[in-house]
């Protein structure tokens, strides 16, 4: 299933991240940042064992897709994820993204998600090539390239997903494919001119828009460093 059917496929998407924001009124954030301009809420999944650090699991996703009117942009930086794919999608999560480091073979995975209803999504650690060319990518409605290694917010920008997100654009033109690109980690109006420009749908911000004092500001400079790149 196509991100494109959520998503305006015209200007960029703002993902805030809520790991960035107050976990203590989770609720309240969601609306906060939905009302300052949010096109979908990424959720930061961590297990302790594919990185190190713990965030939440089902129920809190549960917990946020209750609150939430925009979709939900799940990320699962955690090992064995085929064991907790149908748990996320109970979750009330639009799109499940599971790691490239964390699985032998994506391609199964990809297409349990697709089975599930949900967005199918891989994502790769700065240092993880693209994958070859061949029938994975046709499995795919959403890459997700980190731009800073996966665990905690607040890390800087590692420029080398700059050639990534150029070279995944290419392949999807070239084959014609549909699968959305994301960029997460370091976001901020620096680099979202040069994300934007080198195929960046989607931009995941934590620090800085979750961290801002003024959100719909945030959003919005956000939106506009990246439109004007
Ligand atoms: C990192 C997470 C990111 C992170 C982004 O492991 O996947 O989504 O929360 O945080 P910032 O935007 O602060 O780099
Ligand atoms: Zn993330």
């Amino acid at each position: 299933m196509s991100w494109w059917s959520l998503l305006d496929r015209s200007r960029v998407a703002v993902a805030p991240s809520l790991l960035g924001g107050d976990l203590g009124r989770l609720a309240d954030e969601v609306r906060d940042v939905e009302a300052a301009g949010a096109d979908l809420l990424h959720l930061d999944v961590m297990d302790g064992r594919f990185v190190p650090n713990i965030t939440f699991g089902p129920d809190i996703c549960a917990a946020i897709s209750r609150a939430a009117t925009r979709p939900r942009d799940c990320h699962l930086m955690i090992a064995e994820p085929e064991r907790w794919l149908e748990r996320f999608r109970e979750a009330g999560c639009d799109g499940l993204t599971v790691h490239l480091e964390a699985v032998g073979d994506p391609l199964p995975l990809l297409d349990a998600i697709r089975a599930l209803g949900a967005r199918a999504g891989l994502s790769l650690n700065p240092g993880t090539p693209l994958p070859p060319p061949g029938p994975l990518w046709e499995h795919l409605d959403l890459l997700l390239l980190m731009s800073v290694e996966p665990g905690f917010c607040g890390q800087s920008f590692q420029p080398v997903v700059l050639d990534k997100l150029a070279a995944a654009r290419a392949y999807r033109e070239r084959e014609g494919l549909d699968f959305a690109l994301e960029a997460d980690g370091g976001v901020g109006p620096d680099v979202a001119g040069d994300l934007r420009r080198a195929g960046a749908d989607i931009l995941v911000a934590a620090s800085a828009v979750m961290g801002q004092p003024d959100r719909r500001a945030a959003v919005a400079t956000l939106r506009a460093a990246a439109e004007a790149g």
